[in-house]
């Protein structure tokens, strides 16, 4: 319960929830055996848990600056299953808020997106709030006439701290959380393969694509932070289709081919130039990607230079991913342990030709939206994958995430976790270690200091 203040009328401050500790959840996790439980993809308590202990405390992807030029510009989303509204605010900053009245705890915002708001109004009783979040008005008829209602003490309640980073923004809801760039640890460095190899920044386009997936939100998260293995087996009928060829993996990329995480964020690459970009079928992209790496070896180096179209696959911890070189980036919301929300935008270079944006845009429609091919050869194997986990006794069972427990790359000097090979569960491993990391642990130091860390190169060799 709340305190009430001395005038008797209720405390209206913000309440953000404490992180507890839930070591018998972490222990589902069975690094050194390379076995997770599969109870972690099926139980209430557990993903009750992840909603306590991960979406209310990590960084979560909100969007792209693009989407909110100017004042008053804002859009709907979610953090884990809180709705939240994010608006761009007259001094050009970006506020996010809980998209819930504080009267009775209605929507003040039913509209996915829109432009040079002044403010939300409430459809059940008619409070109004400014872009900033506080409450302008009521009905103008009862709460003016109480004597201490007080106006100044109620509003939005914000989201704890929003931050962005190269154009991608991001809302926590912790107000102990570390920075933005300090989440994302060393795992800015990969990011920036996709939002910093050309000058003129980023942009979304085409606005976004909804649907649902009646899948746990880690697998989509873990297929994305590490799991091309998949890529040759699963889309190698739809790569038939609408390529005319198969998906090839074969040992000629896995020479270049490494895995990177940290903090559980993770991306793997085979470094094969345009493998992702070929994808989309349009031979001007694919010569676009070419030149573009070509010039990005100044900015970014010959490594990351290589993996701006190459055959790759991110995910930023917990549940944002994207494709470099499909272009696609998504956000896998959780609506309960069961079912996920599934956010998709197309991401270009502000400096691209129109003709090559619009390339990018139906290609991702082509392949990676509800009616895209390898989405849906995607989307039907993790319904498979969370329906049949909820068996009695299937659950009991552990999974196998063991492929190359015993392959490191000392050699190549980059940063985070490094392996070798693409055909591989490191990242896999290191996403379901951070997971166990942010279940057991209740405070940052302890999180940011943890096993999923960047390694110091000389403890590395002990890994
Ligand atoms: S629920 Fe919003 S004004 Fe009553
Ligand atoms: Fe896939």
């Amino acid at each position: 319960m709340c305190e009430a203040p001395a005038n008797g009328r209720p405390n209206m401050a913000p309440v953000y929830p404490q992180a507890g500790s839930y070591p018998e959840f972490a222990k589902l996790v069975d690094r050194e055996n390379g076995q997770v439980d599969r109870r972690v993809f099926t139980e209430e308590d557990v993903y009750q848990a992840e909603l306590r202990q991960i979406f209310a405390r990590s960084w979560l992807f909100l969007g792209h600056e693009s989407q909110v030029p100017g004042a008053g510009d804002f859009f709907r989303t979610s953090m884990g299953e809180d709705d939240v509204i994010v608006v761009r605010q007259r001094d050009k900053s970006v506020k996010a808020f809980i998209n819930s009245c504080p009267h009775r705890g209605n929507r003040v915002c039913m509209v996915d997106a829109g432009k040079k708001s002044r403010g939300f109004i409430c459809n059940y009783h008619g409070w109004s709030f400014g872009i900033e979040g506080s409450l302008r008005g009521t009905d103008g008829k009862v709460y003016d006439k109480d004597e201490g209602f007080e106006k100044s003490q109620i509003g939005l309640t914000p989201v704890a701290q929003v931050e962005s980073y190269k154009g991608l923004i991001f809302g926590t809801f912790d107000p102990d959380a570390p920075t933005l760039t300090d989440f994302l640890g060393d795992f800015t460095y990969y990011l920036d393969i996709m939002l910093d190899n050309d000058e003129g920044g980023t942009e979304f386009i085409g606005g976004s694509i909804k649907s649902e997936i009646d899948c746990n939100w880690k697998f989509p998260a873990e297929n994305f932070v590490g799991d091309i293995l998949h890529a040759f087996w699963t889309h190698q009928s739809g790569a038939q289709a609408i390529l005319g060829g198969g998906v090839d993996l074969g040992a000629r990329y896995d020479e270049l081919a490494f895995q990177a995480s940290v903090y559980g964020h993770g991306i793997e690459t085979n470094l094969d130039k345009v493998g992702n970009t070929r994808t989309l079928g349009y031979p001007d992209l694919v010569d676009y990607v070419f030149d573009l790496s070509e010039k990005a070896k100044e900015r970014l180096g010959e490594v990351r230079a290589r993996a701006i179209g190459a055959v790759s696959s991110a995910t930023v911890f917990p549940n944002f991913s994207f494709l470099p070189g499909q272009n696609t980036f998504r956000v896998w919301h959780p609506r309960g342990p069961n079912k996920i929300e599934l956010h998709v935008w197309t991401l270009v270079n502000k400096n691209a030709p129109e003709h090559i944006k619009e390339q990018y845009r139906k290609g991702v429609m082509m392949t990676f939206s509800p009616g895209g091919v390898f989405e849906m050869d995607d989307g039907e194997n993790w319904e498979y994958s969370t329906r049949v986990n909820q068996g009695f006794v299937t659950r009991q069972q552990p999974l196998h995430y063991a492929l190359g427990m015993d392959t490191s790359d000392l050699e190549r000097d980059l940063p985070g976790h490094i392996h070798k090979g693409s055909l591989n569960d490191a990242n896999q491993r290191l996403f379901y270690t951070r997971w166990a990391e942010f279940m057991e642990c209740d405070n940052w130091t302890d999180l940011q200091n943890a096993y999923t860390a960047s390694p110091k190169k000389s403890d590395q060799a002990a890994e």
